[in-house]
C-alpha cells in the first residue's frame, strides 16, 4: 500500500473524544519503549510523525494519525512503565483498557513485543485479556536490528511454543525494524488487506 498521507488528528485520554467517524483504524499496543511510535514514523515513512524517545513512557495519550484519508493508525501509551507512581499507571490502564473495551471502529490490535526479549509475562497477559475481550490482534516483533537471524529465528519459537500452552495457533506476526526499515511492507500490506474486507478474522 502507498502512503499518500498521514497527518495527526488529535490526542486525548478520553475514548469518548476520539474521532467519531466510523473509518477502520489500527491501534498499536506494547510496554514503554518496545518501538510503538518509531513503528507508525517508519510505516508512514515520516521521520516524526508520532514523537518518539529513548527514555520509556513518552507517548501518554491516545493518538489518532489519519492515513490516505481513509483509515487511522493509533499509538498508544506503553504499560508495564515501572517509573511512574502507581496511581498514574492505574489511570493510563484504565484509559487504554476503556480504548480497547469502547472503540468499535478497532480492526486489528498490533501487539509489539521487543524481539531480543524471552516472552514477558505482561505482554502474554495483555495478549491474554485481546484474546478474552475477543479483539484480533496479531503480533508485531520490533528492533530486529540487534539480533542476528538465528536469534530471530529462537526468539520466535519461544513465543510459538510458549503461545501454543494457550492458543490454538500462533496469531500473525510480523518481524520489524524501524531504523532499518525491516517489515513495513508487511505490515502496511495486511492493513491495506483487512481495509478490503479481504481478510474476514484477523
Ligand atoms: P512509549 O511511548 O514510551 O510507550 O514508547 P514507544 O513504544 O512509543 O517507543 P519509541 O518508539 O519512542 O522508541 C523507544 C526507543 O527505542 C527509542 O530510542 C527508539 O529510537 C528505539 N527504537 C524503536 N524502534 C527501534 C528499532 O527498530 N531498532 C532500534 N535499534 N531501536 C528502536
Ligand atoms: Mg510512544
Amino acid at each position: 500500500m502507498k502512503i499518500k498521507s498521514a497527518e495527526f488528528v488529535l490526542s486525548n485520554s478520553d475514548v469518548a473524544k476520539c474521532p467519531k467517524d466510523m473509518l477502520p483504524e489500527y491501534a498499536f499496543i506494547g510496554r514503554s519503549n518496545v518501538g510503538k511510535s518509531s513503528l507508525i514514523n517508519m510505516i508512514t515513512s515520516r521521520k516524526s510523525l508520532a514523537k518518539t524517545s529513548g527514555r520509556p513512557g513518552k507517548t501518554q495519550l491516545i493518538n489518532h494519525f489519519l492515513i490516505n484519508k481513509d483509515w487511522y493508525l493509533v499509538d498508544l501509551p506503553g504499560y508495564g512503565y515501572a517509573k511512574v507512581s502507581k496511581s498514574t499507571k492505574k489511570v493510563f490502564q484504565k484509559f487504554i483498557t476503556k480504548y480497547f473495551q469502547e472503540r468499535e471502529q478497532l480492526v486489528c490490535a498490533f501487539a509489539l513485543v521487543d524481539i531480543r526479549h524471552k516472552p514477558q509475562p505482561i505482554d502474554l497477559e495483555f495478549m491474554q485479556y485481546l484474546g478474552e475481550a475477543g479483539i484480533p490482534f496479531c503480533i508485531i516483533f520490533t528492533k530486529a536490528d540487534k539480533l542476528k537471524p538465528k536469534a530471530i529465528e529462537n526468539h520466535v519459537e519461544d513465543y510459538k511454543n510458549i503461545m501454543l500452552e494457550t492458543w490454538e495457533e500462533m496469531p500473525k506476526y510480523f518481524i520489524t525494524s524501524s531504523s532499518k526499515d525491516i517489515g513495513k511492507e508487511e505490515v502496511l500490506g495486511y492493513i491495506g488487506e483487512l481495509n478490503d474486507g479481504m481478510i474476514e478474522d484477523a
